[in-house]
């Protein structure tokens, strides 16, 4: 096969809850795209996924719905894998860690790391919930972070700065699962002295200049802050065991002690394509693709996984030894919801499963790749939903096809007509789609999946207006030919379309080729077999004479009621949480600050202003370069808030500025005042906002 040979991966999702919008933004739906598309170009390719169901969130979720582990994994893993198929991924297989291959493989890896010596053992003291009695680590306990001060930083991980952590470098850990006061207990695990090998990794980090930069700009970050030892074993009583000999080679005691969740897991892709293998009656070929050096291995992720997918895993295939290593990492940021940071928790999230009873997968799938957050956060709302199916997909995609198409049926009987003798403005046309599989091939394989889409949706506006401006109502008496070929013409964008779209739209896609009668395309799924693909969308696939199918409607709008009915749910959804959870968790209040007298407070000069321009300072993580229209004037601040909030949040908003503070310069650029900002006690921002004129004073 002269295509490449490609080994794609999706983040494997914990099996203790339904997958939701922020899951198929970040590492699922963009990696179907990608495979889709390959598999039209007849890449050999493999698509791994699969349920991570070990480590503290199975846990933590079975002991508060007072189950077992295996009741969790089993519930949630049927699910996701329903949901999935219904969303229509495209997983060549979908495994699980629970999986006899997957604790094989798991204790093979860790031996073999072991007996090339890549361990180290330490006795430590960690934290113990005796009313639980666990020893408790990763998602079991929470405190401060040390590096950018978030109260919910994890055990082992901050998901705010994703830097990797130890429970005992949290500030004021607590137990996540009482209010026990903590003891602490000494424990003997492996450890993995990633410092050792930082050159290595970092020299290896040096060849991937084409990642993206919010991946590479993580990865330097904690290159800075030098990389250090990390436990790969836990106390656990559900996981993948620690082989007892080789635990006892070492002289730690094997009793209850499992793998780390992030060792297992990400073998669980080499586990999930074993059974691949197994399946299709090769068991051996799972190493053509993660033993060959010119494997294309890529780990489509979100950004919570940086550290895991681009140096953990990368050195345990290192020291493993005989392992492709990653050639792309795309992690996508995150995924808010109306404004608001998406959380299960608080019953702020849309469970894909509800979202497919009320609207087809397409619908959904157009909305998230327009929205995906591959360089930002992206906010997903149900208004902007239903703008992308009505006046996107329905107004340009599916009304270009439609109108085609029922014209055809009505004054054509049906038959496709022909070309006859093509115009510039013909020709102009088909000289375009010539192009687009090229173009939108190539933002799909840089892992642009937005522009991807917004290109197709350029080759079907292009074949609106072509049927506009060539007029066939008025051209069908007065000159036939001329409606034939304008006619002819649209159906050849309508074929190419059909193709295009299936990589993004594959139901919408196979719909529209039932609706024409193309026949032979191969399928964007496993084993999609042999016939046109994606390339032959650049050539007329039309046939003249050939008969249409029935027309159908390809995509209908979605009316004002399911969007409420929507927000309602999610409305009801977090209130019950909310309910459920009791009060608020107990972070503390920021302390009140010493007292002022009236005169003090007189001399700030607050105004209302309008931030007429926003956008990101390139040279600067932390700040935002605002334009803010005072009435009077129009200054240049510069507010620190690029870790919280995006440029968005703050453009064409009232806020409150600070408009007697002395000028500062920061990274060469002047900042003449500072914008009010409130800070609830979980570190969120938001811009202190006022509906008023431009330079009203506020006291
Ligand atoms: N379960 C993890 C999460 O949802 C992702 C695991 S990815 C793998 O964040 F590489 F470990 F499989
Ligand atoms: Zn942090």
């Amino acid at each position: 096969m002269s295509e490449p040979r490609i080994l794609v991966t999706s983040a494997l999702p914990y099996a203790n809850g339904p997958i939701h919008l922020g899951h198929l933004a970040g590492a699922y739906l963009p990696a179907d795209v990608f495979c889709r598309y390959h598999r039209l170009k007849g890449s050999d390719v493999v698509y791994i996924c699969g349920s991570d169901e070990h480590g503290a969130a199975i846990v933590k979720r079975a002991l508060a719905d007072g189950v077992t582990p295996r009741e969790i994994v089993d519930r949630y893993h049927a699910m996701a894998e329903r949901d999935f198929a219904a969303f229509g991924m495209s997983f060549d297989h979908y495994g699980r860690t629970s999986s006899p291959v997957h604790h094989e493989t798991a204790t093979e890896f860790f031996r073999a790391m072991a007996a090339a010596g890549a361990f180290s053992t330490h006795t430590e003291e960690m934290p113990y919930d005796p009313e639980v009695q666990l020893i408790l680590a990763d998602r079991f306990v929470v405190g401060t972070c040390p590096i950018c001060g978030n109260p919910q930083a994890y055990g082992d991980q901050c998901e705010k700065c994703g830097t990797a952590l130890s429970p005992r470098q949290l500030i004021e850990p607590r137990s996540t699962m009482s209010d026990a006061a903590l003891e602490w207990r000494e424990t003997t695990h492996f450890f993995l002295p990633m410092g050792e090998h930082q050159a290595r990794i970092e020299a290896w980090i040096a060849t991937k200049s084409h990642w993206k930069p919010n991946v590479l700009g993580q990865i330097k970050s904690w290159f800075t802050l030098g990389l250090g030892d990390r436990a790969m074993t836990r106390d656990l009583p559900w996981g993948v065991p620690v082989p007892e000999d080789v635990a006892r080679a070492a002289g730690v005691d094997p009793e209850g002690k499992v793998l780390y969740v992030w060792f297992d897991a990400p073998i669980g892709y080499v586990s999930a394509t074993r059974e691949w293998a197994q399946r299709a009656g090769d068991p051996e070929r799972w190493r053509t693709y993660w033993q060959r050096e010119d494997t294309r291995l890529i780990h489509y992720i979100g950004k919570d996984n940086i550290v895991f997918h681009t140096i953990s895993f990368p050195l345990m295939l290192m020291l493993h030894g005989g392992y492709v290593l990653p050639e792309n990492v795309p992690a996508n940021e995150f995924l808010n919801l109306e404004g608001d940071k998406l959380s299960t928790s608080r019953g702020w999230a849309v469970w894909l499963g509800e979202a497919l009873e009320a609207f087809p997968a397409d619908y959904l799938r157009y909305s998230l790749l327009r929205t995906l957050p591959e360089t930002r956060d992206a906010d997903f709302t149900w208004a902007d939903f239903a703008a992308h199916v009505n006046n996107e997909l329905a107004d340009n995609f599916g009304n270009f096809a439609n109108r085609t198409i029922q014209f055809v049926a009505k004054y054509r009987d049906g038959k496709i007509p022909p070309l006859g003798t093509p115009t510039d403005e013909d020709r102009a046309v088909l000289a375009a789609l010539a192009e687009a599989p090229a173009k939108i091939g190539a933002l799909i394989d840089g892992h642009e999946m937005r522009a991807a889409i917004q290109e197709l949706m350029t080759v079907s506006r292009l074949g609106n207006k072509y049927f506009n401006d060539a007029a066939p109502w008025a051209s069908r008496d007065a000159d036939p030919a001329r409606c034939d070929t304008t006619l002819h013409v649209s159906l050849q964008v309508c074929a190419a379309l059909s193709i295009l779209a299936e990589p993004f739209l594959p139901f919408t896609a196979a719909k529209l080729r039932e609706i024409l009668r193309l026949d032979g395309v191969r399928a964007s799924t496993p084993g999609g077999g042999e016939g046109l693909g994606w390339d032959d969308a650049a050539r007329p696939l039309l046939r003249a004479g050939d008969p249409l199918g029935a027309p159908a409607i390809l995509v209908s709008k979605v009316d004002d009621a399911a969007i409420e009915a929507q927000r309602a749910l999610l409305e009801r959804r977090a209130a019950a949480a909310a309910a459920a959870a009791g009060p608020a968790p107990a972070l503390p209040y920021a302390p009140l600050r010493e007292t002022i007298t009236y005169d003090d407070f007189a001399k700030l000069d607050l105004r209302v202003g309008k931030v007429v321009v926003a956008e990101r300072v390139k040279k600067s993580k932390k700040l935002i370069r605002c334009e803010v229209d005072l009435g009077f004037e129009t200054r240049q601040i510069l507010a620190g808030v690029a870790e919280h909030l995006g440029p968005e949040d703050l453009l064409g908003r009232e806020v409150i500025v600070v408009a007697n503070l002395a000028p500062r310069k920061m990274v060469g650029l002047d900042s003449q005042g500072m914008l009010l900002m409130a800070e609830d006690r979980a570190g969120a921002l938001r811009p202190v906002t006022a509906p008023s004129e431009p330079g009203s004073t506020v006291s």
